[in-house]
């Protein structure tokens, strides 16, 4: 029996906490395997992918800046990879590379599982039209929420999303960040999800909440993909506002059981993968 390799691309790749927790996956499953952090600068991206057809690689996660580039190399991309525009998970098939993407699943997982929230039949607001919103933008729409808007500082593009969105036959619009707007849309909201990088620690908009102060209702959920803080200005004022709250760690978590789902064929645990990840980031 040989031992099984994964890991994770990315350029930079220091930082991340998928070792840690894809780590614990395979070591509470018993499953002969390790996962590790492969820097791999983008001109090395082809081959480093190819590398994954080798009988004993699972495969690998894709993290920036490579989530759109490695389709070009794959033999197969699923529908919902396809349509979100990005892969983060790469299978190795007995040497056909497929390529998925496992967080649109650990956004909904994570909203159901730590916000309690069923998103169907609800009016969402998302901030930020990025590849993190991509994958929120067709969860929602997939789960048959009643309206979505999409709110970004560059409007055009949460235009492009919304037009995309629409055609999968869910009500979309697209605002831009002015106060004004953006507060309207939060008292219409029972779901705010933020998918920016604003208030994320060491980011460009450190200690900063892309909604207004104030516009949170009582009874709304707001939901905030910055794991670092655990606590974001957002989650603090969504939290004096009486709103439900969840973090950005459980979506990192339940992408990653996911993606450790369609390469073991098991059931991860991820209990042990919340700890190993908490652990990592020394929450
Ligand atoms: P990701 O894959 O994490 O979504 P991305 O594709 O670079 O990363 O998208 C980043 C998102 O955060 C975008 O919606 C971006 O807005 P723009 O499209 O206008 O660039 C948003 N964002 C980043 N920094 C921001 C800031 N300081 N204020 C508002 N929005 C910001």
């Amino acid at each position: 029996e040989m031992t099984l390799r994964a890991g994770i691309f990315g350029y930079p790749i220091g930082h991340s906490i998928s070792p840690a927790m894809h780590r614990a996956a395979f070591g509470r499953m018993g499953f002969d395997a390790t996962y590790d952090a492969w820097e791999i600068k983008p001109e090395g991206l082809g081959e480093a992918v190819d590398g994954l057809r080798a009988k004993d690689c699972l495969g690998a996660n894709v993290t920036v800046p490579h989530k759109q580039a490695v389709m070009a190399h794959l033999d197969e991309i699923e529908d919902l990879a396809r349509n979100i525009g990005a892969v983060n998970t790469i299978i190795n098939d007995g040497g056909r590379l497929v390529g998925t993407n496992t967080d649109a699943l650990g956004f909904i997982t994570s909203l159901r599982n730590e916000g309690g929230v069923e998103p169907g039949g609800m009016a969402a607001l998302l901030v930020g039209a990025g590849g993190a919103a991509r994958a929120a933008a067709y969860a929602l729409a997939s789960e048959g929420v009643e309206s979505l808007t999409i709110a970004n500082r560059t409007v055009e593009r949460a235009e492009a999303l919304a037009g995309e969105i629409r055609e999968t036959g869910t009500d979309a619009r697209a605002i831009g960040m002015e106060e004004k707007g953006l507060a309207a849309a939060c008292e219409s909201a029972g779901l705010i999800v933020n998918s920016t990088s604003v208030g994320m620690l060491h980011g460009p908009a450190e200690g900063r909440s892309p909604i207004p102060a104030g516009a949170i209702a009582a009874g709304c959920v707001v939901y905030d993909m910055v794991y670092n803080p655990p606590a974001t200005p957002l989650l603090e004022a969504a939290e004096k506002a009486g709103a439900v709250c969840v973090g950005g760690l459980p979506m990192l978590v339940y992408q990653g059981a996911e993606s450790s789902r369609r390469w073991t064929g098991r059931q991860p645990p991820v209990d042990a993968m919340f700890g190993a990840a908490k652990e990592a980031l020394g929450l």
